[in-house]
């Protein structure tokens, strides 16, 4: 399923067989030196730090079914510590892990990231996943716009892709409100929890994310 390349990683959104002040953000979106993370209206991004990782490793490895959801490939048992999918190793051009904070608390909110990144074609797909206390909140939607604007002005490419069930309406309408288009249905694609599902792709490209 996944590029053997993203092995062990944690990937937010589903990964599909076939591919291993900007406006589109909003313009409460910030990034520089200051900062130290990119800022949307409700959340920022941030680099991975290490208290985030029992954190995030409890609350959304853990949840099995929900992970299951959320990732095309199967659940292994894992314990926390150095070989967690939440560790980041370092820089790496095909993928760019961050935490999520909700900017009101600082409080951790969970992981974002662009994964499967391709310099040639220059295309991308966006992952999230929340904590449970911070989904029902609409920050999926600010989060979204903050890869975008990650995606799309710091990293120049240009197209990003989302993929995901397409009984995950929190996450499709995450997705259009950002300014993704809903462009088809991947029939019983995915093997969830005892049952085939289908699968959804989302994708925004830079012009429309700069008109937008
Ligand atoms: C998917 C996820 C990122 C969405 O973020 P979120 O902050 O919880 O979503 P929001 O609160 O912004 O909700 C987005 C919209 O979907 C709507 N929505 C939520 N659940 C819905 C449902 N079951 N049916 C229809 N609409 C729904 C919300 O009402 C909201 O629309 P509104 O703002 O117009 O009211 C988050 O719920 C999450 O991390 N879930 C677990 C992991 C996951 O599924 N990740 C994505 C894997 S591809």
């Amino acid at each position: 399923m996944l590029s053997k390349a993203y092995a062990g990683r944690t990937l937010g959104c589903r990964a599909l067989a076939s591919q291993a002040g900007k406006p589109g953000c909003g313009p409460a979106v910030r990034a520089g030196k200051n900062a130290r993370m990119l800022r949307g209206e409700m959340t920022g991004l941030r680099a991975r730090h290490d208290s985030d990782i029992p954190i995030l490793h409890a609350e959304l490895y853990d949840d099995v079914a929900t992970r299951a959801r959320a990732d095309s490939r199967p659940w292994y048992p894992i314990p926390p510590g150095p070989g967690s999918p939440y560790q980041v190793s370092g820089p790496d051009e095909h993928l760019s892990c961050f935490s999520v904070v909700e900017l009101a608390t600082g409080a951790l909110a969970g992981e974002a990231l662009l994964w499967g990144i391709d310099l040639h074609n220059r295309t991308a797909h966006v992952g999230i996943s929340l904590l449970p206390a911070s989904r029902g909140r609409s920050l999926g939607t600010d989060v979204v716009r903050v890869l975008c604007h990650y995606g799309f002005a710091v990293r120049g490419l240009h197209r990003l892709q989302a993929e995901t069930l397409a009984d995950n309406h929190a996450m499709i309408k995450a997705a259009t409100r950002a300014g993704f288009t809903r462009e088809g249905t991947l029939r019983r694609s995915a093997w969830v929890n005892g049952n085939f599902a289908d699968e959804v792709i989302l994708g925004l490209l830079a012009a429309e994310w700069q008109a937008s």
